[in-house]
């Protein structure tokens, strides 16, 4: 018997994970998985890359770990080198943690300290928006928007916490209104709640800039985050992007943010930082935001024991030097205009799939009962998870979620392969999920 308190409870256990090859996880009895979401959005190098092992096995035997109150290190240094170097102007300074929650609670206490630092304490207000995940963590599910999530723990969840409209178009555009139009009706609501909770009492807007699990890989209509990022210059308030699932080379550029034109102040990534060799992620942080703390107490008041752990760092830096050596940021454009186009092949006219969105390797389709009133499937049938399981029977890994309207209603299915598959298994990712998702109708009709 297990000794293992399994994330279901009563329900069979699950298959033994033994080995990776490539895109492909193998059990203990042979079975092959092809992973094409890579956990969630996690494995963007697949799951046995040479390099990234030989990196970390390296380091493991030099030096593993030592505490960075006492140290630094040479993996921590150079990859912290590395993402400055290929961020967008103004992010110049790194805060390291062990993975996407830990870097949201991470900014969350930063942006409050900002403020203390340069003397506005009254800035304890944070914004964020409705059908977003920010983590597990008390902060973290604070800050996120998914009403299911939330409701175990409301009573003790942060209270300073408020949430706006995503940007979901094709839930939430009117007829007659423009992208842009409702782009800027939507980001205008930030302005709207600024001035209501008192525009010198906020700290920070957070957002992903493409969703991911509550969602579903959804992007943005052009201009919105523009818009955001000037509502947030004109009050002061800072802008945390949480890049923790679109980030790291996922939608096509290493930053998500790229593709928006927008820098923020903190961006948080961590999942494709280590694509699932290391748990790791980080906090970039602006110049300004570090200066005041530089110029002011001279210490973040926060940490963890592994931040900047060094066999972390070396793995998420060999990472980083395969997506270059590679050309993996550009393979995910190309593979991504494939996948979208097969999606569109498979999906496009399917009376039960309402929209298909995302960004380079990122991609989602949206289930619905009917395509021209885009009604849901009853919840409590379940759609999402009769689809992984139809999935998972026939040696399919994606990622479905169900809740995608409200936390309640609504059915998508996520794929995040990874950057170094080719378009033949594209193709059979796109067969084997078409034929899952009819095994799911089916169970539900
Ligand atoms: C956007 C986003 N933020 C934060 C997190 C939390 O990351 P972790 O599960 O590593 O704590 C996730 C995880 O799915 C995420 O997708």
């Amino acid at each position: 018997m297990s000794h293992v308190f399994p994330r279901v409870i009563g329900s069979a256990p699950p298959p033994v994970a033994m080995r990776g090859e490539g895109p492909y996880l193998i059990d203990q009895t042979g079975k092959r998985y092809l992973d094409a979401s890579g956990g969630a959005a996690v494995s963007c190098l697949g799951h046995s890359h040479p390099a990234v092992v030989a990196a970390i096995c390296d380091q493991v035997g030099r030096m593993p770990y030592a505490h960075t109150g006492a140290f630094t290190n040479e993996p921590m240094e150079a990859l912290a080198d590395t993402l400055i170097a290929d961020a967008p102007a103004g992010l110049d300074w790194v805060w390291y943690v062990s993975g996407g929650s830990e870097g949201v609670e991470a900014a969350i206490k930063m942006a409050r300290q900002y403020f203390l630092e340069i003397g506005q304490p009254q800035r304890k207000h944070f914004i964020a928006r409705r059908q977003s995940y920010h983590g597990n963590t008390l902060g973290g599910l604070s800050a996120g928007g998914n009403f299911w999530r939330r409701e175990p723990y409301d009573p003790i969840l942060v209270p300073v916490m408020h949430h706006i409209a995503p940007c979901y178009a094709y839930r939430d555009q009117c007829d007659g209104e423009s992208e842009e139009a409702y782009g800027l009706r939507v980001a205008d609501e930030l302005e709207a709640k600024i001035l209501e909770l008192g525009p010198d009492t906020v700290a920070a807007f957070m957002a992903e800039p493409v969703v991911g699990a509550t969602a579903g890989a959804l992007p943005a209509v052009p201009g919105y985050f523009k818009r955001i990022r000037e509502i947030c210059d004109r009050h002061g308030v800072l802008l945390i992007f949480d890049e923790v699932m679109c980030g790291m080379g996922r939608t096509g550029t290493l930053y998500a943010c790229e593709q928006e034109g927008v820098t923020p102040d903190l961006l948080i990534m961590a999942k494709g930082l280590g694509a699932g060799y290391q748990p790791i992620g980080a906090v970039l942080v602006a110049d300004k935001v570090f200066a005041a703390f530089r110029d002011g107490s001279g210490y973040f008041q926060h940490g963890h024991t592994y931040m900047g752990h060094a066999t972390a760092c070396a793995g998420a830096l060999a990472v980083q030097r395969v997506i270059k050596e590679e050309g993996l940021l550009q393979r995910v454009r190309d593979l991504g205009a494939h996948l979208e186009s097969g999606l569109n092949e498979r999906f496009g006219n399917h009376h039960h799939v309402g929209d298909i969105r995302g960004r380079g390797l990122f991609w989602a389709i949206e289930l619905v009962e009917d395509r021209a009133t885009k009604a849901v499937f009853d919840p409590g049938l379940k759609l999402h998870a009769k689809i992984k399981s139809a999935a998972f029977e026939r040696g399919l890994m994606c990622y479905p979620m169900g809740g995608t309207i409200d936390g309640r209603n609504g059915d998508h299915v996520i794929l995040a392969p990874p950057y170094n598959i080719d378009e033949a298994t594209i193709d059979t990712i796109i067969d084997l999920l078409g034929d899952s998702v009819e095994d799911g109708l089916s169970a539900v009709s």
